[in-house]
């Protein structure tokens, strides 16, 4: 393995435009954290680079829903989440923000060195613009009828409903949310990063010179690549982000995926003058902690801005992490299905260190993982208390009573005493070649083991069973659990370093170094220890009751508000009624359309012809069931592609409160194409 000289640590910086929660922790900050904190007890040099994602139309979005200004928006949410970061301990040396002065000018920057190189490619496309607004509309800010499933509040680029991505051009009725207004399609010139030109370099780069990066990480880059690379376009049409830079660009910003991870750069620029060595010399290791929703951006895209910027290094690592679930449900702030990291400190004051534990032990390393609160109840009161805490107190509570504080001589020890003591070296090395493979669950798992060791020893051992009838055998027990103790606020800093550090100020010594963790012999005899207090303390299910019923209202307050039945639509003529032409029509064939899972292919008698129409209603019948089925349909809606098959008109569905879909049906058989009116 190449051995470097310095590290670089970036954590995704989270958009400004709303509060962090358990899936942040557990998915980017506690492993980023982990690693800092262990290399910074190495004695690496190494810095930890974060900050808030400022631009990027959510916020904007946001802003406009509240009557703010988006600078309003994220000074909020940058004050609120630096703030979350530094209570859970997050050791970043910088959390810096991309509104910044600094920021502007690198991102700026970086773009006209890759524009005076001529390495971007520039396009005119069709783009939807709102003319009341005067302004163009970027995806979000159109909304339209879904084509697959007919949801009339699809975005432009995503329906909510049926999952499918989608371009504003396939939104059946777009409108502007903006004005309401009916958007027009507009020229627009935008700069591009041509991909397909990395796509060679990429290839090799990661898929044969990274094969050690993680597989969920690998294989989404496998999938894209073998997928075929396209250009991209780096600037929108937005009046929040950094400007273009280059004439005739006004109104145009940066895209907030090509200005945001340069706030990498701008934030090491602002935290030292000494940036350059970070970020240019191949002797450093750069590593980028993130979500899988981030992967092809830091995995491709971000190294393929840097090759064309030309004087950077590239990302050594990018141990992505999968999403934690909350209690068997996607996390969402808009449901507000979440646990807030500002909340959990008011419910459970100075128990930093019980979620850090809880959310490594259990974080999405490998697939997507759940956090209940009955687990970190569980975590809490089993592991924690009843092992490392359990462990510690006797040990301090005993050192203590028996010899007023002051550690003993360590006397003759017998075989078992020494493979207890020989372990702790294992248990270092094996914790520390995990962290450095980026498991940080089985590195926490290691960790744990030493308390277990400790705590197993001493319940073998019991020296309150022998203090009288054998003190110096009693010495040697209590100096050999005073190691271990010594040794745990080596072991354990990394992930738990506000118990660590309380833990340090009873037994009286400093943060030590990493390759110190193994010496068995940190506390000398005579050394002064002080008074403990209890590391953790148990959790009584009253606490975890009160948290689940909290999550429970959200969920009742979720199913009332989308229980609603759809507000009525405005009023139209009988003549607009008139020109849609329903009738009834027979399922003649039935298939399900290849790589969906939505769709079905059907062949419909419509007693005017026998015709093709895409139903997205694959998940409510199986094809063959339907055969022979009479339905309704609109019979004149205007053709559409979907999926590379021509649909001539709509099958009529009802859609219930969960989104279920249900086909109207005559009561009675009718001859095909009556009409329904
Ligand atoms: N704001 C993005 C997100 O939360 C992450 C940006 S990471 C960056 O998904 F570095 F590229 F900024
Ligand atoms: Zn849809």
């Amino acid at each position: 393995m190449k051995n470097f000289k310095r590290y670089l640590i970036t954590s995704a910086l989270p958009y400004a435009n709303g509060p962090l929660h358990i899936g942040h922790l557990a998915g980017v900050y506690v492993p980023s954290d982990i690693y800092t904190r262990y290399l910074r007890m190495k004695g690496a040099d190494v810095i930890s680079i974060c900050g808030s994602d400022e631009h990027g139309v959510p916020i904007t979005l946001k802003a406009r829903k509240e009557g703010i200004s988006p600078q309003e928006v994220v000074d909020r949410y940058h004050t609120l989440n630096k703030k979350a970061f530094e209570d859970f301990g997050i050791a970043f040396d910088i959390y810096s923000r991309t509104s910044n002065k600094v920021h502007y000018d690198t991102a700026s920057d970086f773009f006209l060195k890759i524009y005076n190189k001529g390495e971007f490619t520039e396009k005119i496309s069709e783009q939807y613009y709102d003319e009341e607004a005067a302004s163009f509309l970027a995806d979000r800010y159109i909304t339209g009828t879904c084509p697959h499933c007919g949801n009339e509040n699809a975005y432009g680029d995503q329906c909510e409903k049926c999952g499918t991505s989608l371009s504003p051009n396939d939104l059946i009725n777009p409108r502007s949310t903006i004005s309401g207004s009916k958007p027009v399609l507009r020229e627009t010139l935008h700069w591009y990063l041509p991909l397909d030109k990395y796509e060679g370099w990429l290839k090799k780069w990661i898929l044969e010179d990274h094969k050690e990066w993680k597989t969920n990480v690998y294989g989404q880059c496998k999938s894209w690549i073998d997928q075929g690379l396209q250009p991209r376009a780096v600037s929108r049409d937005l009046d929040w982000g950094v400007p273009v830079p280059v004439e005739g660009a006004k109104g145009k910003v940066l895209y907030v995926w090509f200005d945001a991870p340069i706030g990498y750069i701008s934030a090491t620029k602002e935290l030292t003058a000494d940036w350059e060595k970070y970020w240019k010399d191949p002797e450093t290791k750069m590593v980028h902690f993130i979500g899988k929703d981030n992967i092809v951006f830091h995995c491709i895209i971000f190294p393929a801005m840097l090759k064309a910027e030309g004087s950077f290094i590239l990302p050594e690592n990018v141990p992505a992490n999968e999403f934690l679930n909350l209690e068997n449900d996607k996390i969402s702030t808009s449901r507000n299905w979440a646990v807030w990291l500002h909340e959990y400190l008011e419910e459970f004051p100075g128990k930093q260190d019980v979620l850090r534990y809880t959310l490594c032990s259990n974080a999405p390393e490998t697939k997507d993982n759940d956090f209940t609160w009955k687990d970190f109840q569980a975590r809490n009161n089993n592991e924690l208390v009843a092992i490392l805490g359990n462990f510690v107190n006797r040990t301090l509570v005993l050192t203590g009573k028996y010899y007023d504080g002051r550690v003993p001589e360590r006397g003759i020890t017998d075989e078992n005493d020494n493979s207890v003591l020989k372990e702790i070296s294992k248990i270092r090395e094996n914790v520390e070649s995990s962290i450095e493979t980026f498991r940080f669950r089985e590195a926490l798992r290691e960790a744990m083991n030493l308390a277990r060791l400790g705590n197993k020893y001493l319940a073998d051992a019991e020296p309150w069973k022998i203090d009288k009838t054998d003190p110096e055998r009693v010495k040697t027990i209590m100096n050999i659990a005073l190691q271990i103790t010594a040794n745990l606020t080596i072991i354990l800093e990394p992930f738990l370093p506000f118990s660590m550090s309380k833990l340090r100020n009873w037994i009286n010594i400093d943060l030590k170094k990493w390759d110190e963790a193994g010496n068995i012999d940190i506390l000398k005899p005579g050394h002064a220890i002080n008074k403990p207090d209890l590391l953790f303390e148990k959790i009584e299910d009253e606490a975890i009751k009160k948290q689940i019923s909290k999550l429970e209202s959200t969920k009742k307050v979720n199913e009332s508000a989308s229980s609603k039945v759809m507000p009525s639509k405005d009023q139209v003529t009988f003549e607009d009624f008139t020109k849609v032409d329903i009738r009834t029509a027979t399922i003649l064939e039935a298939e399900k359309v290849p790589k969906t899972t939505k769709l079905l292919k059907l062949k419909i008698d419509t007693g005017l012809d026998i015709r093709t129409i895409v139903s997205g209603i694959a998940e409510y019948y199986e094809p063959e069931t339907i055969i022979g089925r009479q339905i309704s349909i609109v019979a004149n809606l205007e053709p559409r592609k979907i999926k590379g098959i021509e649909s001539k008109g709509m099958i009529l569905m009802a859609e219930d409160k969960e989104g279920r879909l249900v086909m109207v049906t005559p009561a009675e058989k009718v001859s095909n194409g009556s009409p329904i009116k």
